[in-house]
């Protein structure tokens, strides 16, 4: 069984992209994944700062969400769309799980939370776009660090108006594009692992 991890580039309270990613881990779940929602505002992260690394290696939060990555072997992840491209907080994220820990061998690499995993694209933004614009960059990123990242991608424009109040995708042809793209991240992560 796939073991997907989904999260949000906000920790914004009442983040969209925060509703999108739980949105699509009940998707991946009825597609017969494993999805662990995990929420960025409970892994408070400072900003990488390399006296802070040289000093006192990496934080306590992100050694935490590290471990939560190595558990999975896949990722659905929802980027706001900040100037442009991904937001702070995502950058910051994967900075920091990018970085080695202690020897850097094996599971301490700093690409072990990346390496061999498939990952699914989405963004929710209130303008007409959907955060369309972060998304190649995102790409470009986990691509680097030896994510397989799905061709297929889901961007959700005027997403203040997109989740019914119990938190379901309001329209059936984004819902649609959402439940596939969870399924075809589910079926990618089976067969690269199989
Ligand atoms: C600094 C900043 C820059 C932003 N730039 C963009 C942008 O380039 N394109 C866009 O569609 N929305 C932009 N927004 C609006 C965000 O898409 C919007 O705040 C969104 O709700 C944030 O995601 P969240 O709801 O998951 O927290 C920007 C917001 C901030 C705070």
């Amino acid at each position: 069984m796939a073991r997907i991890l989904v999260f949000a580039g906000s920790a914004r309270r009442d983040s969209l992209n925060k509703k999108l990613a739980r949105a699509a881990a009940q998707f991946a779940r009825e597609a017969g994944a494993e999805a662990t929602f995990v929420d960025l505002d409970d892994y408070p992260i400072p900003v990488y700062h390399g006296d802070l690394e040289a000093a006192s290696g990496m934080p306590e939060a992100a050694r935490r969400l590290r471990e939560v990555f190595l558990a999975h072997d896949a990722l659905l992840i929802a980027s706001p769309e900040n100037n442009s491209s991904v937001s702070s907080l995502l950058k910051n994220t994967i900075d920091w799980l990018s970085r080695d820990v202690d020897d850097g061998k094996g599971d301490s690499s700093g690409l072990a939370p990346w390496r061999g995993k498939v990952a699914g694209l989405m963004a929710a933004s209130p303008g007409g776009f959907g955060g369309i614009r972060a998304l190649p960059h995102l790409r470009q990123i986990l691509a680097a660090l030896g994510v397989t990242v799905l061709g297929t991608q889901v961007a959700v424009p005027k997403a203040h108006e997109a989740f019914a109040a119990d938190g379901s995708l309001a329209d059936e042809r984004v819902a649609k594009s959402v439940r596939a793209l969870a399924a075809a991240v589910a079926e990618a992560s089976r067969k690269l692992h199989a």
